[in-house]
């Protein structure tokens, strides 16, 4: 077959034309990836939340815990702050705070053995891992795998007040962060739920 000259000015026209209509499929191509990627690996958050909104509806309880009574946990851990949902720590938390119970905080609480066996007892049953409810998993799931020392330096803790003045913390009904009673009057329930919670004026 003969090539003239003018199939082959055709020819380079195509390949020209096919060229620069390929160059936005790629891109845009890549584009699509970039964006599945993201929406995969994805703000892991927003994927909570997503799902934390389904369950929420399956079960409108599910920001109350019930309080796992425990005469010993009031007794020893009671007398200085807030009686503190067993399931606002991680077990690794809990265990410690116990280890390090004659450095609490400043606080030395001299727990005998036994106390701190059964104290931890109490804490391996109802820890953040064994309780329903929707602040626990995410307590759990966005600690992993640190070892938080307090419940207010969780970040799930700390994002769900993020909108609070210092301030406010400071009003002497409230005192401090740790103070959850103050504004969760239902806390000491287990029942975190934002439409029982009562900001004091004072
Ligand atoms: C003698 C007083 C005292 C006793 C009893 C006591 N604590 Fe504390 N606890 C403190 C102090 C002081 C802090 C620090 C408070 C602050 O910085 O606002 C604290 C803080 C905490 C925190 C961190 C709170 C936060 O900010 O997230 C936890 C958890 C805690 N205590 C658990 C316990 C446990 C469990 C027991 C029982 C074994 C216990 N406490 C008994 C004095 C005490
Ligand atoms: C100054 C008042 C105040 C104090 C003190 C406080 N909270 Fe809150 N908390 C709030 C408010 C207000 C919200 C609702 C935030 C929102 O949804 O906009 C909230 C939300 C929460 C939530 C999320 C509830 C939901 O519906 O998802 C949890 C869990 C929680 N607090 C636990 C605690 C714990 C545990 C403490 C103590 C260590 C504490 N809070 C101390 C005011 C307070």
């Amino acid at each position: 077959m003969k090539i003239d000259k003018k199939s082959l000015i055709m020819a380079a026209i195509l390949s020209v034309a096919a060229l620069s209509l390929s160059v936005p499929w790629v891109s845009h191509a890549e584009e699509e990836r970039h964006e599945a990627v993201k929406r995969r690996s994805g703000d892991h958050e927003e994927e909570g939340e997503r799902h934390d909104i389904i369950r929420a509806q399956q079960n409108k309880d599910k920001n109350r815990a019930p309080f796992p009574e425990s005469a010993l946990y009031k007794q020893e851990c009671s007398s200085c702050h807030f009686l503190y949902h067993p399931g606002l720590l991680p077990l690794r938390s809990w265990e410690a705070v116990i280890q390090n119970s004659d450095k609490h905080f400043g606080e030395n609480l001299s727990l005998e053995d036994k106390i701190k066996d059964d104290l931890l007892s109490y804490f391996y049953e109802h820890s953040a891992e064994k309780t329903d409810s929707k602040w626990a998993r995410r307590i759990l799931s966005w600690s992993a795998p640190s070892v938080p020392a307090r419940i207010t330096e969780q970040p799930f803790i700390i994002r769900e007040h993020r909108k609070i003045q210092k301030s406010v913390f400071k009003r002497p009904s409230i005192n401090s962060f740790s103070n959850c009673g103050a504004c969760h009057p239902k806390g000491a329930e287990g029942d975190f739920d934002e439409d029982s919670v009562e900001i004091p004026a004072k």
